[in-house]
This record gives C-alpha cells, sequence and structure tokens, in this order.
C-alpha cells in the first residue's frame, strides 16, 4: 500500500556529523558519518541545487523537467569554514551548512535568513518497493505566504493547505479537490518582503504541507528517488518565476492564430455539423480562428484513423475550413484499441512499444475506444515512432494542432484510475516502475506530439495542446485546466487555476469556458468570457450531453454582448503577442496575480480576484451570479477605466459598476497598448496600420510591441521586431521615444495614435525634431487621434507654439 500521508516518524533517519567535503568548481559534495551524501550545486548566484543520496551514492542524475539549454554561471562562489559551520557564498546569496548534521540556513548578504531546516533532510525506508521516502522539512517565518503549484483548484494562497501531486483524471473535480490533472512541484515562499523558490524535481507523487500540521513548518516530501531540490532566490517573485521558468524552459512563440479565440465541444460531427457551425461564425461576424474535433472524428475511437461516414473526405474539409479562416485541430488519446486490423496497433506491438506489467504481459485497460494498450511514452524510440503518425494526420491532410487527453494516463472503472503501480518504464534509460513515470506520462505523449506536430506542420509553427502535464511540459504543449463544471464556484476556480499555472511556469493556458459539464447560463457564459477573453488559451469547450455551448445559443443579448469581448481579443493581439514573446525570451508569466505585481504591498498577498493581463492591463472578471458591478483593488499606480477613461488612483479598494455588458478593465497609466483592427481571424486582412492607444501620465512609463510574421521561423534569424517606446508626460507636453530591434518589416507605414486623458490640445508637433503640420497627421483634437509614420525616434507634441524653436 502506498501511503499518502506522511508515515511514523519513528522509521525516519536523519544525516549525521559531516565527515568529509569535496569542492569541484561549481559545487560542494559533503559525506556525513553515516554515509549519507548532500552535493550542493551554484547553477546562478541566486539558485542552488540541493542533492541527497543515502548509503553513499546517488542515482543517476536525469531529469525530464530541466530545460537542458538553460544557462548557468555566476559571479562568486566562495567557501568559508568555522568548528560549525561550512559557508557557501555567492553575489546574492549566503548558504550555511551545520557540519554537526548537515542542517541548511540560507541567508541574504545582509545576514537576513530567507530559508532554514527544521529538521531538514531524513528519510524512511520503503520496503515494499526499496528506496525510501524522501522527506525535508524547513521553518516558516511568522507571516510567510505560498504561492505556485500549477493546476491546483484552491485559493490562490497555499498558506495552511497539504497537497499532493499525481496526475489524475478528475471529471467534474470541486473546489478544493486535491490531485488534478498536472504535477508541478513548484513553490513561491514569500516573506519581509522577500521571496524565494523552491522546486522539487522528483517525479514520485509528491506531498507539500504549508503549515498545515504545525504552524511554522514547511513540508515537503516523495514517495521514492531523491530529495533533490532547488533553491530559487528573488527578492521579486518576478525573479523567482522568471528564473525557474528558465530553469525548466519556455516554447517556442506559437502561431498567432493560436492566441485566437477557439470554438470546441464533444463532439461536432459530420462533417455538414462542423461547416455549419463554422459558417455560422463567419455568418454572424463572430472572430474565430479554430475548430476542435473530439474524439468522435475517430473510427470507432481508434486514434489517427477518421469514421468515413462522418467524414467522408477530411482532407477537402479540413481545406475548405481553412480557406474561411478555420484552424482544424483533432485529438489524440494514448489508449491503443487492441485490435488486429489496426495499423497502428500492429505496428506498436511487433516493435514492442506498448507499457508493459513487472511480469511481462502488456498494461491493458479500458478507455474510449474499449480495451487498450499505451504506447511506453518515456521511451524515446516509441516518442520517435509516435513522432510520425502524424505524418499523414498533419503533413497531407493539413490538421493544424494537436489536442492531447486523457494522458495522466485515465484508465477507466479500476482501482486509482491509472496504470498499476508495477507497469514498467523506460524513463530515457532509468528503468523504473510506474510509481515514478506515472507524473511524466503525460508530458512524453505531449512531446512525442510536439516532435511529430512540428515535423509536419513545417514551415508552419506546431501547436500542441495536453491535459496532463509535469513541470518544464511547457516547452511543448500549452494546456487546459480539464473537465469543470458551468457553474459561478468553477468561474472563480478557473480565474485562479490560471493565474497559479501562469506563475507555475505554464503560462499557455486556458479553461473550458462556460464549463464542460452541465450547461451555463447565459449570464454565466457571458462574464467566463470576459474572463476567457484575457486568458492565454482562450476556447470554449463542453460536453455532448449538456446542450449547446456555441456564443449564439443563449440568445440574442448574449451573443452581442460576447462578440463585443472576443472582437477586443482580437484588438489586442498585438499586446498578448508581445506578452508572450516576453514569456519565451524571459519567463515572465502572461498573466501577473497581484501579489506579483506588487508582493510589497500585503493587500495583494491573498488576492486572486483581478489580475494584470500582459504588463499594463487590470483585469477584473465578475465572479457572481446578478452582479452589477463589483469591488475591484486597484494596485500600485493610477489607473484608467477602459469604458470611459476615469482615472483611479491605487493602493485602494473600490466599486465598479459592471452591468453585464461591461466587464471591470483598467489600463496602467502612460501605457502604449498596440491594437489590431477587428478581424474574423488572424491575418484576415493585410494591416494597413497599428493603432496605438496612449494613457496619458504626468510621469515616465516603457511598453514595448513585439511583432514578426505570426507564424513560420523567420524571426528566427532576424526577422522579428521589438520595439520599445518611452513615454514621458507633462501637463503641455508628451514625448514618444521609439527603439526598434530587429528586421522585420511590417506590412503596414502608419501608426494611428489614440490618446486617452490628454490634458490638452496639441498645439504643435514634431518628428525626429522636425516640425509636421497637424492636418497631415489628420489630427483631431476631438478625438485626440493622429497619424504619423511608424518610422520615428522621437515624436514630441506640445500644447502651445514653441517660440524657440
Ligand atoms: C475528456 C476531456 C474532454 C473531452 C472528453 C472526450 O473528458 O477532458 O475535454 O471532451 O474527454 O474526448
Amino acid at each position: 500500500m502506498i501511503t499518502s500521508t506522511e508515515p511514523e516518524t519513528k522509521g525516519n533517519f536523519f544525516p549525521g556529523h559531516i565527515e568529509t567535503f569535496r569542492f569541484d568548481g561549481n559545487s560542494v559534495t559533503f559525506t556525513t558519518k553515516n554515509n549519507v551524501l548532500l552535493k550542493i550545486d551554484v547553477l546562478r548566484d541566486s539558485i542552488l541545487r540541493f542533492r541527497y543520496g543515502t548509503d553513499g551514492i546517488f542515482e543517476n542524475d536525469f531529469s525530464y523537467a530541466i530545460d537542458k539549454e538553460t544557462i548557468h554561471g555566476f559571479n562568486k562562489f566562495e567557501i568559508q569554514e568555522n568548528t560549525s559551520h561550512i559557508t557557501i557564498i555567492t553575489s546574492k546569496i549566503k548558504c550555511r551548512i551545520s557540519t554537526a548534521d548537515l542542517k541548511i540556513g540560507i541567508y541574504d548578504l545582509q545576514n537576513k535568513l530567507i530559508l532554514d531546516d527544521e529538521a531538514g533532510f531524513h528519510w524512511e525506508e520503503n520496503f515494499e518497493f526499496g528506496g525510501n521516502y524522501v522527506k525535508m522539512s524547513k521553518n516558516s517565518i511568522d507571516g510567510e505566504n505560498f504561492y505556485g503549484l500549477g493546476d491546483k483548484p484552491t485559493s490562490f494562497n497555499l498558506k495552511g493547505r497539504k497537497l499532493s501531486l499525481w496526475n489524475t483524471d478528475q471529471f467534474a473535480y470541486t473546489k478544493d479537490l486535491d490531485e488534478l490533472y498536472k504535477a508541478v512541484p513548484f513553490y513561491v515562499g514569500l516573506h519581509n518582503n522577500t521571496a524565494y523558490g523552491i522546486f522539487f524535481d522528483n517525479s514520485f507523487r509528491t506531498h507539500f504541507d504549508f503549515c498545515n500540521e504545525k504552524r511554522n513548518e514547511v513540508k515537503f516530501w516523495a514517495e521514492g528517488g531523491e530529495m533533490n531540490y532547488y533553491f530559487i532566490y528573488g527578492p521579486q517573485i518576478a525573479d523567482v518565476v522568471s528564473s525557474y521558468t528558465h530553469l525548466t524552459g519556455t516554447p517556442d512563440m506559437p502561431p498567432m492564430w493560436a492566441l485566437g479565440y477557439h470554438q470546441s465541444k464533444w463532439s461536432y460531427f459530420p462533417e455538414e455539423r462542423v461547416k455549419e457551425i463554422t459558417g455560422t461564425f463567419r455568418k454572424l461576424g463572430f472572430p474565430c480562428d479554430a475548430i476542435y474535433l473530439d474524439i468522435d472524428y475517430m473510427d470507432e475511437f481508434r486514434c489517427f484513423t477518421w469514421n468515413r461516414e462522418h467524414f467522408p473526405n477530411p482532407k477537402e474539409m479540413i481545406r475548405a475550413l481553412e480557406a474561411n479562416g478555420f484552424k482544424t485541430v483533432a485529438i489524440i488519446d494514448p489508449g491503443i484499441r487492441i485490435d488486429t486490423d489496426y495499423g497502428v496497433y500492429r505496428e506498436a506491438l511487433d516493435n514492442d512499444y506498448f507499457c508493459k506489467r513487472a511480469d511481462g504481459p502488456y498494461m491493458r485497460g479500458k478507455v474510449w475506444p474499449g480495451q487498450c494498450y499505451f504506447p511506453e511514452f518515456t521511451n524515446p524510440e516509441v516518442r520517435a515512432w509516435w513522432a510520425d503518425l502524424f505524418k499523414e494526420l498533419v503533413g497531407e491532410m493539413g490538421i493544424k494542432g494537436i489536442w492531447n487527453d486523457m494522458n495522466e494516463p485515465a484508465v477507466m472503472e479500476v482501482p486509482g484510475r491509472t496504470f498499476p503501480m508495477d507497469v514498467r518504464h523506460d524513463y530515457d534509460g532509468n528503468a523504473c516502475s510506474h510509481r515514478k513515470a506515472h507524473n511524466v506520462y503525460g508530458m512524453q505523449m505531449a512531446r512525442a506530439t510536439y516532435d511529430g506536430v512540428r515535423k509536419y506542420a513545417f514551415p508552419k509553427r506546431p501547436f500542441i495542446m495536453t491535459r496532463a502535464n509535469y513541470a518544464g511540459g511547457q516547452r511543448y504543449t500549452s494546456t487546459w485546466t480539464g473537465d469543470n463544471v458551468a457553474t459561478w464556484e468553477h468561474l472563480w476556480l478557473a480565474n485562479t487555476q490560471v493565474q497559479r499555472l501562469c506563475i507555475s511556469g505554464m503560462s499557455f493556458t486556458g479553461s473550458d469556458i462556460g464549463g464542460f459539464a452541465e450547461q451555463p447560463s447565459g449570464e454565466l457564459f457571458t462574464r467566463w468570457i470576459q474572463l476567457g477573453i484575457f486568458h492565454p488559451f482562450c476556447r470554449v469547450h463542453s460536453s455532448g450531453d449538456h446542450g449547446n455551448q456555441e456564443p449564439w445559443s443563449f440568445g440574442e443579448e448574449v451573443l452581442n454582448i460576447t462578440r463585443e469581448f472576443v472582437k477586443l481579443r482580437y484588438q489586442l493581439l498585438p499586446y498578448l503577442y508581445t506578452a508572450f514573446y516576453q514569456y519565451v525570451e524571459e519567463g515572465i508569466p502572461i498573466l501577473k496575480p497581484l501579489v506579483y505585481f506588487d508582493q510589497e504591498d500585503v493587500q495583494t498577498h491573498y488576492r486572486s480576484d483581478e489580475f494584470i493581463f500582459g504588463n499594463q492591463i487590470l483585469a477584473c472578471p465578475v465572479q457572481d451570479a446578478n452582479a452589477l458591478g463589483r469591488r475591484v483593488y486597484f494596485p500600485k499606480g493610477r489607473w484608467y477605466n477602459f469604458w470611459n477613461d476615469e482615472v483611479m488612483p491605487g493602493g485602494k479598494e473600490w466599486w465598479v459598476d459592471a452591468p453585464l455588458e461591461k466587464s471591470p478593465i483598467f489600463v496602467k497609466e502612460g501605457a502604449i497598448i498596440p491594437k489590431f483592427p477587428v478581424q474574423q481571424y488572424v491575418d484576415e486582412i493585410e494591416l494597413k496600420e497599428l493603432y496605438l492607444d496612449i494613457y496619458f501620465k504626468t510621469g515616465t512609463e516603457t511598453s514595448v510591441l513585439y511583432e514578426d510574421a505570426h507564424d513560420g521561423y523567420d524571426h528566427k534569424k532576424g526577422r522579428y521586431s521589438l520595439k520599445t517606446f518611452k513615454f514621458r508626460g507633462r501637463s503641455n507636453e508628451v514625448i514618444i521615444q521609439q527603439h526598434k530591434d530587429g528586421k522585420y518589416l511590417t506590412t503596414y507605414e502608419h501608426l494611428q495614435l489614440r490618446f486617452h486623458g490628454l490634458p490638452f490640445k496639441i498645439v504643435q508637433a514634431f518628428i525626429d525634431n522636425e516640425e509636421v503640420n497637424l492636418t497631415e497627421l489628420e489630427y483631431d483634437p476631438d478625438y485626440s487621434t493622429l497619424k504619423i509614420p511608424k518610422k520615428f525616434d522621437l515624436l514630441h507634441l506640445i500644447s502651445q507654439v514653441d517660440a524657440r524653436r
């Protein structure tokens, strides 16, 4: 039996006195009297890795989470020794190791305690499976708060929670349910305005206790493997999250269409129904970029086949949809139906690619197709075979994206709803049981899928989505929060879960808008769209048996309102694309919870209702039925009401009216927000100009705009454009400096500026110090709009004629 609570302490062993230590360039290894090893690697001045071995040995050092391309390097690494401690000093932190018991204390350079061990490392032998339960306990400082851990459907601040990570298919999950689809063993601790992160890179079932059992103690432990964790120093949450995201990697830029609105259902079939849905979108002028095919497109749920009765000519259908701006995304599950007439099954059998039980039989289990075997995705050869299966679906038929599901892995009608623990895995040459491979199975499936789609979609970019994932899986795939329910509570959960995933390295995430199970009211659907347009991944999906969930299924009013919000998402695509670029390049989460935005303000520590979308938009979704407004907490700064330009000072909670057609949205003072015209799908029209909405501020603010060809790989050869706008405002003038990097030439030549809150009428304009006639710039003083050429270094607008010029 596997215990999911910590075993009795009487069986615990603890490290003894340090006997020797060895220093080798970027690490120190300690050996204790009772043969415990501790290796501390200095990865960066702010990142230390701790690995413990018992019996004097370490396991083979292998991780699916760590990005092989992550860059290491430090400025300083010094060791000091005295009678009671050995101290490692970098240019950011000091780490003291107690010679008596191997306990750790980490301090900043002013000797302020960041984190220290309570009992520290200890372990208990596992007689049933061998190896150890590996455990760690740390002291928690009064007032400390905790964030992270992936997709947990619970309060954003994890203080007082006890949670475990074991990927689980949870249909219609409930709030506070523990084990869900993803395992991201990374959290952030915050106390005294100092943030640090812990990434416990162990794929066994892991457990975390954030001051639940004991008020001042944090514990994390795993049911096998090594105590292997990374300590990441901030002091800002932003530093911790970016460092963690760099360590575990970021994806490439997605095709821009993947950031559009997507429509899905279990299931749209036959072909006429698919065309009716897509046709209705166009007829109603409701923007949409992707249509999803759920399991019913297949021939009796056999992956990589088609039900020819419902889809007689899939290639032609996909082509016709594409001509209408729709990209077709198809689902692929891991279960391969046991069926000797089925090519994929036979191939896998012939090549020995299916998972096996400990004594040799194949791992057999029921999923949608009936009894199945399951590819062994932790074997690189199997992944390569799987990737090639996409040749026809993607390469020949033109499917643009693949959606991986049921890959926790989910098995129906068996205890535990997954593989038995004795199933064997290759784990890329580190043979193990399912206890170790379970949490990475879905990630390795998505990785194999990504390899295939990338290969066969070339020269276009791949799009993958997965339900199960492990830390680092963001390199390959987007994700969604699984089988939620059409309730107001789930709307709140979606908001919290997506923010949590964003600070857990997985920004490309969204929820089933409207709820997967049951049917939303028109009001709930509207409010969910108002949230969903701010999620990096924006898809309406629902199960088949609870009525329709297309935006027109709830009557005229809902259609009209939701269409306006989806249009807004399309207008904001260049802004979202830029935020995505910053995620890819700098590991900056696309959504920023308020505590991330301003950790110094304690008001933010328990809040998750509002969040920052990108860098400068504050989104405040309404989460209650019949609400005509809500209280909004405004973080530091001053914020423009998106609807009426009223300016709200931050650091305070205010009531904001929000009738059904108006979700509260605010824009940071000084922001320059790039916008596209409304399109029915990405690249429907060739851009003639780009809109810049400029929110006046007395003072300065920097905004960024990333552009490229929206698809393909030219951006990797320098054909991108990264613009920085420096805004400076005073009561009688505005100065905007533009700096551009990269070789991409945009299709448009002009920028259409629109000022908000400009306190004066423009009388004179200078571009790169040359005066330009305001009529030439089509200046409209009533709307504060003007049109300028895209190429400029310095734009200077003033309220009165400058006689000195
Ligand atoms: C799972 C998925 C859901 C999908 C269904 C049928 O429940 O989470 O999104 O529609 O399977 O494939």
